[in-house]
Parts: structure tokens; sequence; C-alpha cells
């Protein structure tokens, strides 16, 4: 089994967007799929209406339960891909890692995803999201 997950800033936005598209695109693959926070600024919070609003319009399933978790050395460890969302989530991600799972820590795409919290169009974050999460299944299945 595969196990990958994406990290953004608050994981309310962008992250769950991307496990949730993911989740629905590898449908009957052996891949586990997560989204976890860089910060702990949004600890404990559900996933942020607009994301919310782009899984009903999209007709993907979410769970509601879903909560933002910050990121531990213990996922590096265990996660065999993890993507972050933008340049900082990377730097940050590299930050934590101290060199010991660099190889394993990517950014999403080249240019980063934009973020919804700042610019408030959650549609342009989600095409950007379903081409990138389609390419890093192909990736992963290959
Ligand atoms: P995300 O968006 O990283 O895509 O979940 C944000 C969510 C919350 C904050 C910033 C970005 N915040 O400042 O609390």
């Amino acid at each position: 089994m595969k196990q990958v997950v994406f990290v953004c800033l608050g994981n309310i936005c962008r992250s769950p967007m991307a496990e949730f598209v993911m989740k629905d695109l590898a449908k009957g693959y052996d891949i586990r799929v997560e989204s976890r926070a860089t910060s702990n600024w949004e600890h404990g919070n559900p996933i942020h209406p607009g994301t919310q609003r782009i899984f009903k319009r999209h007709a993907i399933a979410f769970d509601r339960q879903k909560r933002s978790q910050q990121i531990s050395l213990k996922d590096l460890e265990v996660f065999d891909l993890i993507i972050g969302m933008d340049d900082e989530n990377v730097v940050d991600l590299q930050r934590l890692s101290q060199g010991k799972y660099d190889d394993k820590i990517v950014i999403f795409r080249k240019d980063g995803v934009p973020d919804p919290w700042f610019t408030g169009d959650f549609e342009e974050t989600y095409d950007l999201i379903k081409t990138g999460c389609e390419k890093w299944l192909a990736q992963l299945l290959s």
C-alpha cells in the first residue's frame, strides 16, 4: 500500500481538497490518502465551508468529521510521499524533516496552488488540484 499525505498551512482549504479529490480518483486502488497542516493554527477545526461547497458542487464524497491536524515527525516517517501545496509548505516540511525525509517531500505543482483563504477563489484552486491529482495518481500507479 502506498501512503500519501497532502500538506498545506491550515489543513482546512487546499490539502483537504486534495485529499478528497484524490480519494475520489483513487477509488479501488491500494492507496492511503490523508492531509495535514504545517501549522497548528486551525487545529481541530472542520474543512472550510468554501472547500465543502466545492465537494458538493462536484459530487465528491468527503468526511464531515475531518478536523485540521498538524503534521508530525512520525507522519514524515510513515508516509511514502509528502506533497506540499506551495513553496512555503515545502520549506516548513523540510525544516521539520531536518534532512531525514527530504527525498519524500515534493511540491504539488511547480508554481504552487493558490490559497483560497486569501484569494477567495475555490474554483480556481479546485481546477489546479483536480489536474494535479490526476498526474500524481498516474505517477503512483506507474
Ligand atoms: P489552507 O488555507 O492552508 O489551504 O488550509 C489557510 C487556512 C487558514 C489560514 C491560512 C491559510 N489561517 O491563517 O488561519
